[in-house]
């Protein structure tokens, strides 16, 4: 059974090696990391395996009163496909809704299928390109969902 809770600083380093293994074009650095999960505009979240193992994450930035960003999303590919990126998205999304957020923008490179469809899924809509986001050549869609 797949559980859920709050990412802590303990959490910290497994983030940063899941990072490099699912976003090898954009990884968060330890510091990084460090500074995010300080602030209080900040929110993540883990899903943990049967053996309390992270075999998924997510994070959300809402600064309240305005629209929340979401940060990143991800699955180990042995658990995709079973809703847990689904769960860890529902969880950030309704502590953007406690914290006032009008609605959720998110950046996701323009070749990931999987992705941009789990969003259309979740009620995002396409807004633009933004040219070299993730780096040269590593287009990014803007994706934007309104909140009730
Ligand atoms: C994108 C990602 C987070 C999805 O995780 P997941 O746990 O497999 O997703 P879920 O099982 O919750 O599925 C959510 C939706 O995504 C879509 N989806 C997931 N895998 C898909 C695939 N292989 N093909 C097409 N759509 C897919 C579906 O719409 C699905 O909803 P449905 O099952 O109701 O149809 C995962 O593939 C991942 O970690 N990828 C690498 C990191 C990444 O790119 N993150 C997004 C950064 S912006």
């Amino acid at each position: 059974m797949i559980t859920y809770r709050e990412a802590n600083p303990f959490d910290l380093p497994v983030f940063v090696s899941l990072d490099k293994a699912l976003f090898p074009y954009s990884p968060w650095s330890p510091a990084q990391y460090k500074e995010e999960f300080s602030s209080p505009t900040r929110h993540f979240v883990v899903a943990l395996d049967e053996d309390q193992s992270i075999v998924g994450y997510a994070g959300v930035f809402a600064p309240g009163g305005a629209e929340a960003d979401v940060l990143t999303v991800g699955v180990i590919p042995e658990h995709r496909g079973r809703g847990i990126a689904k769960a860890l998205m529902a969880l950030i999304t309704d502590w953007a809704i406690t914290r006032g957020s009008i609605a959720m923008m998110l950046e996701v490179k323009t070749d990931n299928i999987e992705a941009i469809a789990m969003y259309e899924s979740l009620g995002y809509s396409q807004l633009n390109i933004r040219k070299d986001y993730f780096g040269s050549g590593l287009d990014a869609l803007v994706m934007r969902r309104d909140l009730p």
